[in-house]
């Protein structure tokens, strides 16, 4: 066989390989929560550890976490919630009386929240308008995609909430969450959902204000933690984070979880 054949096949071999460890660390990150060489910084427990309410018993779940729900069945939705995390963030509503949204998008988490928590409760969410786009803060450190998805996606002015009775416990906030003063809201939130645009900088500004805002013993959880394939801004915002939060990854979600101290 000449040299020539001999480079050739190398080559072809070494793309055929190159393709496999892509697919298979796309494998792993997907079902695994796994990176190539190993696990992901944040540790991993289950909801049940994180919280008593998802204690099960013999029978599974308890009616503790029972709740109104809507499902997406195979219906995927870019920037949606799967679910699990629905459910989860719907049980935890239960107990919040002051919960606060960072991204309202379609406004179906906004809505559930509303519907699950106690009568008394006030939800806040925040998200760009479309006619808002100009307000945008794009930094040095932020990717592409990450912004790119972030402005395709503000472009709801109507939510799954308008006009159900659920909208009067609901204050909808316009504006970029960069220019947010979250000073009012100060150590007053049991639930913060950290979900608006998933840009490295917007990411870490997001977190600031909610650390800010969160209650003793309130709930901070972030969605998108995914790894280094889809939303890579908010794998690399919250490892950092991690370095000085107690931040845990809730098994079988892409939820990131903090409880602040009592
Ligand atoms: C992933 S979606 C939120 C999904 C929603 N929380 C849910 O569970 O259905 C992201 C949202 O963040 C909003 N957003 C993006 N950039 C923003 C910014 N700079 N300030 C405020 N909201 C922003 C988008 O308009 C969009 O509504």
């Amino acid at each position: 066989m000449s040299t020539y054949f001999l480079l050739i096949l190398i080559f072809i071999l070494l793309a055929i390989n190159i393709l496999l460890l892509q697919k298979y660390s796309r494998y792993k990150q997907r079902y695994k929560q796994q990176g190539l060489f190993g696990k992901w910084p944040i540790r991993q427990i289950s909801i049940e550890e994180f919280d008593s309410i998802f204690k099960t018993n013999e029978l599974g779940p308890t009616l503790a976490t029972e709740v109104h729900f809507i499902g997406r069945g195979s219906l995927h939705v870019p920037g949606g919630t799967s679910d699990t995390e629905a459910w989860v963030l719907s049980a935890l509503a239960k107990k919040s009386d002051q919960i606060f949204e960072f991204g309202t998008c379609t406004g179906k988490t906004t809505y559930l929240l509303a519907k699950n928590s106690p009568t008394q409760a006030r939800i806040t969410t925040i998200t760009l308008a479309p006619d808002q786009l100009n307000s945008y803060e794009r930094s040095a450190g932020d990717s592409k995609k990450s912004t790119d998805d972030a402005v395709a996606e503000s472009a709801f002015i109507n939510f799954l909430y308008s006009g159900t009775p659920e909208e009067k416990k609901i204050t909808q906030l316009f504006g970029d969450s960069k220019h947010f003063d979250e000073k009012p809201f100060a150590h007053q939130m049991n639930l913060i959902f950290v979900d608006g645009s998933h840009a490295y900088s917007y990411v870490l500004s997001d977190s600031e204000k909610a650390f800010n805002m969160v209650a003793p013993n309130g709930i901070i959880l972030w969605h998108d933690y995914r790894g280094t394939q889809d939303t890579a801004d908010v794998f690399k915002a919250m490892n950092l984070l991690s370095k000085n939060k107690k931040l845990v990854h809730l098994k079988d979600t892409s939820l990131i979880a903090y409880r602040a101290e009592a």
